[in-house]
């Protein structure tokens, strides 16, 4: 196998482009990609500032990495979620790339500023924490770009991640979420940052070769809260078929958003967004799903204290 631009032997295949390139011309063909993607869907331009959510994980690194060598300006923002080893090994990955770097990395403590961490987010039906961990993330992402002048949140969600997405959104019909699923969340209220995924057409092995090839020195653990997820299964299902079609990924997500999306999108009434009573925040409810979770939780302590005094 040679590398298409140079013809030098490839180190990296890219089966669904049906093309290969050597160590030294893959990270230029990456960027392309995530510069091609940031244009077409109008993400960003070169005066914007730009909130990365920094992980610690290779995409979001990746993601930054990229952006800078684009030459955009983009800083980093970690949340330190309180996930035992997992968060320490997560933030000081995030850390050592920003002072490698010499980049901005702004931090939201949850224990030490709101007195909570995520795994006590455990839901009481299926015991996971994860869809109260996406509100919290959006919530402190928005938050920190609203307050600090941040033009646009960038997240590293990649093909795999958005293809994932879309199949368990079709698979239980959740046709509002259908039709606000793209790479590019407009805002739609002065507290509301712009939300949007530069490498929603990368694959996860893309982005762990850019990382390998580019020494970004990632933390290679998965969330432990993730263990047993359904979008882990839907992702399994699909690199199964990507595996007998490749290609059939991108097919799928690219389809959708140029097709299916529009339709859909066209049907909703745009919501209503207003600033939740308790925190301020842009909500579409009275009281924002942030500060409802929060509620809740302060309720189960005290019943659970109340239960042990009687
Ligand atoms: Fe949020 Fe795993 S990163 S629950
Ligand atoms: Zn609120």
């Amino acid at each position: 196998m040679r590398c298409i631009r140079c013809k030098a032997p490839a180190n990296v295949e890219v089966r669904r482009h049906r093309s290969a390139f050597c160590s030294g011309c893959y990270p230029g063909w990456f960027r392309n990609q995530v510069q091609r993607a940031i244009e077409s869907e109008g993400m960003f331009g070169r005066d914007d500032k730009v909130l990365v959510a920094i992980s610690g994980g290779k995409d979001s690194l990746a993601l930054w990495h990229a952006l800078l060598q684009l030459g955009y300006q983009a800083d980093g923002m970690y949340i330190r979620l309180g996930i035992g080893n997992y968060s320490q090994h997560s933030q000081s990955a995030s850390e050592r790339f920003a002072a490698k770097h010499g980049l901005a990395l702004h931090q939201v403590d949850l224990k030490e500023e709101y007195g909570f961490v995520v795994p006590q987010l455990r839901n009481q039906r299926e015991g996971k924490p994860c869809a109260a961990c996406g509100t919290v993330k959006r919530y402190h992402f928005n938050k920190v770009a609203v307050d600090l002048g941040y033009d646009v949140v960038a997240t590293g969600h990649n093909l795999d991640d958005e293809a994932a997405t879309l199949f368990g959104n079709v698979i239980h019909w959740q046709t509002d979420f259908l039709g606000r699923q793209g790479p590019v969340l407009a805002s739609t209220h002065p507290k509301l940052a712009r939300k949007v995924k530069p490498l929603f057409r990368l694959a996860e092995r893309d982005t762990a070769a850019y990382a390998v090839i580019e020494r970004i020195d990632y933390i290679l653990e998965e969330c432990p809260m993730a263990v047993g997820a359904k979008s882990l299964e839907y992702k399994d299902l699909l690199n199964a078929l990507e595996e007998r079609q490749p290609g059939l990924k991108q097919r799928f997500l690219v389809g959708f958003l140029r097709g299916g999306r529009k339709a859909l999108a066209g049907r909703q009434e745009p919501a209503l967004i207003r600033e939740c009573r308790e925190c301020g925040q842009p909500t579409t409810g009275e009281v924002c799903s942030y500060c409802r979770m929060r509620q809740r939780k302060r309720r189960q302590v005290e019943s659970r204290m109340a239960a042990r005094g009687s």
